[in-house]
């Protein structure tokens, strides 16, 4: 480069530019819908971070070699971060889908061997080169859809060399992987005991290296909270951050559990009652809602007004898998948010992007265009940012931008 600055990528005459407001993490409360917003404006990035933010007419002439980006007719907002997925299976289920569209239930299909154990099935038979390739597929998704980081859950595996595949999978494709180690008690096993048993001892110590967390389907039909606590306290001292699936059709004590262990986040909450919704506001835990899974399920949403009122740090997610949420997009998330759960663009913006980098222990760098973070962004086809929320299921997004290089184009959304 002959500026000697190196990689620079100037993305100008943008509409209007909105970021969640401030530097801190997770936002909570009446901060949750404040926003810095700036219109006219433009977006330099250096090196994949943001170099500055500013209004179009205070721009200076620069110097050296800048690739540019016109953002004319364009909404920047901070790269969407999904901090709840599962992209490693392999099949489908949409015979399942079927089914359900007809009065089966997703619990009773899961009890009678269908369901996540009908996945596993099919993922376990799958070579690890395959679920690389499907990984990278739902990545290809999510990018065209906004989202420029997401976790990724191992769990239709439940076998070591599947297990550790899927983790592999989901690293190589640039995922944060989560060991979903308990997620099904698989059929070779008696019972929940005996597959903990062999996953702590003979799973875990790969797995660890390989994942920043672990997660846990605390549930009736899943795991009970004692097994869950053995099996987050040993993940836990393998040196995990921990998340659990919890209050998704039952209250079986996921948020008390999770405020026991310090863990990061509980994750569906449709079936938390009041109280429990304030014991959780009062805590270090988010609350990661996933009204996409509540939805393509026909469950209650979960009370997503009443815990940002109470102060709850709450973030928002797909839950992106084949079973209960085949669903990549956070935009129709945000939508569900202002439609379904009583949040207003703003909130479901911070619940989208800073708020769930806290959950992935990046909200340092992730989740804002301001100086210093990384150039990470999403120009929305639209003259108004809240058409994020406001198009619902529409083509809203134009380019994706991922550390200051353009991953998508506005037209066929083609990946470079
Ligand atoms: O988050 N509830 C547990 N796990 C997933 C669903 C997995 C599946 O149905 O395949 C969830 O909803
Ligand atoms: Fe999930």
């Amino acid at each position: 480069m002959s500026s000697g600055r190196g990689r620079r990528l100037l993305v100008r005459d943008l509409a209007q530019l909105v970021s969640p407001a401030g530097r801190n993490a997770p936002v909570r409360g009446r901060a949750l819908a404040d926003l810095d917003w700036v219109d006219e404006a433009y977006v330099l990035c250096e090196e994949g971070r943001v170099a500055a933010v500013g209004r179009m007419r205070d721009l200076k002439p620069l110097g050296g070699d800048v690739e540019e980006l016109d953002g004319s007719g364009r909404c920047a907002i901070p790269g969407l971060v999904d901090c709840h997925t599962h992209p490693c299976f392999a099949g489908d289920r949409v015979e399942e889908f079927a089914l359900r569209a007809s009065g089966a239930s997703y619990e009773k299909l899961h009890a009678a061997g269908g369901g996540i154990l009908s996945t596993v099935r099919a993922t376990r038979a799958a070579a690890e080169r395959v679920l690389a390739e499907i990984v990278l597929k739902h990545r290809g998704w999510m990018l065209r859809a906004g989202t420029t980081t997401f976790e990724g859950k191992s769990g239709y595996g439940l076998d070591r060399d599947t297990e550790l595949a899927s983790l592999r999978a989901i690293r190589r494709a640039g995922g944060l992987p989560t060991w979903l180690g308990a997620h099904a008690v698989p059929p070779e096993f008696e019972d929940a005991e005996a597959y903990l048993e062999f996953a702590l001892r003979e799973v875990l110590p790969d797995a660890a290296p390989l994942a920043e967390a672990a997660d846990v389907f605390l549930e009736r039909g899943a795991f009970t909270a004692d097994q869950a606590r053995r099996y987050l306290e040993a993940c836990r001292a393998a040196g995990l951050a921990l998340r659990l699936h919890g209050d998704q059709f039952t209250e079986a004590g996921a948020i008390p559990l999770a405020i026991e262990l310090g863990a990061r986040s509980v994750d569906h909450l449709e079936a938390t009652g009041e109280d429990s919704a304030r014991v959780l506001a009062q805590s270090d835990v988010v609350g990661v809602l996933v009204p996409a899974s509540a939805l393509f399920l026909n469950r209650p949403m979960p009370r997503a007004r009443a815990l940002v009122d109470a102060g709850a740090a709450v973030a928002l997610a797909t839950d992106f898998n084949p079973g209960s949420a085949f669903c990549e997009s956070l935009p129709l998330v945000c939508s569900l948010a202002c439609t379904q759960l009583g949040l207003g663009p703003a909130e479901a913006l911070a619940a989208v992007t800073v708020n769930a980098a806290h959950v992935l222990n990046r909200a340092d760098r992730l989740g804002r265009i301001a100086p210093g973070y990384d150039a990470d962004l999403v120009l929305l086809d639209a003259p108004d940012w809240r058409y994020l929320a406001y198009h619902l299921g529409g083509r809203v997004v134009g380019e994706v931008v991922k550390a200051g290089e353009v991953v998508v184009h506005a037209d066929a959304a083609e990946l470079l």
